[in-house]
């Protein structure tokens, strides 16, 4: 294992065992709100904090993009820069729901490079490096190989914060429910994506993420022969939020179906994503 990589295992690790600890007894944590329906709990601090404090041991002179305490040193002047959610999918942990990760993912001159998602409950660890393939516990991973659209399992997140685009997501979902096996939502985007890179789901879509819900599960989908693009199927999605993910055909045959939802005003995102990248 690459030695940044294996500094992010051990980083993700530590996060997943505070989790693990407090999950013992959510009656006691202290939980604010930043927005509507947003969420933080002393523990998606106590995790963040205990990253940043093995990556910044390791590497001092990195940049770091963090949820909860935002942007540290100069990814201008860093030619690496760390992005971490601490906690993905912190109402599900508040509520004892057990999907929830870690993810931490390390860019080199804006190319994703090592990328880390740890789910606690189940002890399941999703790393990829560039060019090395994508693990699950220590064995390879690839997308599925599923190309009948009625015989896929596609993931989801539901808007829930900004419902801005909510018209059009639902118009989304109604023209995807019927054409598929099933769809899921479970609640972290980031292992959302990591189940896409291990082929447990056919595809996934969502609108409204933030560069350290996708960062890591987006170098495993790949790294295990995935495609990633925004929901015009172009490269805007860390910047953008909007995001379509899966095996090569079917991440096509939904962007299909999608095309039609399309609002002016989720290109115009996509659109000023691009010029901002
Ligand atoms: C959230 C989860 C959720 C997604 C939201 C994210 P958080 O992350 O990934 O699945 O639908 O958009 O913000 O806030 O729990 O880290
Ligand atoms: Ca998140
Ligand atoms: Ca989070």
């Amino acid at each position: 294992m690459h030695p940044m990589l294996t500094i992010a295992v051990k980083a993700a690790r530590r996060a997943g065992s505070i989790i693990n600890q407090a999950s013992k007894n959510l009656d006691v944590l202290t939980v604010s709100k930043k927005t509507h329906s947003d969420f933080v709990s002393e523990v998606d601090r106590a995790a963040e904090d205990a990253i940043i404090k093995i990556l910044h041991t390791a590497y001092p002179d990195h940049a770091i993009l963090a949820e909860e305490s935002g942007a540290k040193g100069d990814h201008t002047t860093s030619d690496y820069q760390w992005i971490i959610d601490p906690l993905d999918g912190t109402t599900n942990f508040l509520h004892g729901f057990p999907k929830y990760s870690v993810s931490i993912a390390l860019r080199h001159k804006g190319v994703l490079t090592h990328a880390v998602i740890y789910d606690p409950n189940m002890n399941e660890l999703f790393v990829a490096s560039r060019g090395n393939g994508a693990y699950l516990n220590d064995r390879r991973i690839r997308v599925s190989k599923r190309i009948r659209l009625e015989e896929c399992l596609i993931g989801t997140g539901i808007p829930f914060r900004d419902l801005t685009h909510i018209d059009a997501y639902f118009a989304m979902l109604k023209d995807i429910v019927p054409r598929t096996a099933g769809v899921r939502r479970p609640g972290s985007a980031a292992l959302d994506l990591a189940y896409v890179a291990a082929g447990r789901y056919d595809a996934f879509w969502e609108i409204g993420l933030a560069p350290w819900d996708m960062a890591a599960g987006c170098l495993l989908i790949t790294e295990a022969g995935g495609l990633v693009g925004d929901l015009e199927g172009n490269g805007t999605f860390l910047e953008s939020g909007q995001i379509i993910a899966g095996n090569s055909k079917i991440f096509s045959q939904l962007l299909q179906i999608i095309a039609p939802h399309l609002t002016p005003s989720l290109i115009a995102a996509q659109r000023a994503a691009a010029h901002s990248a």
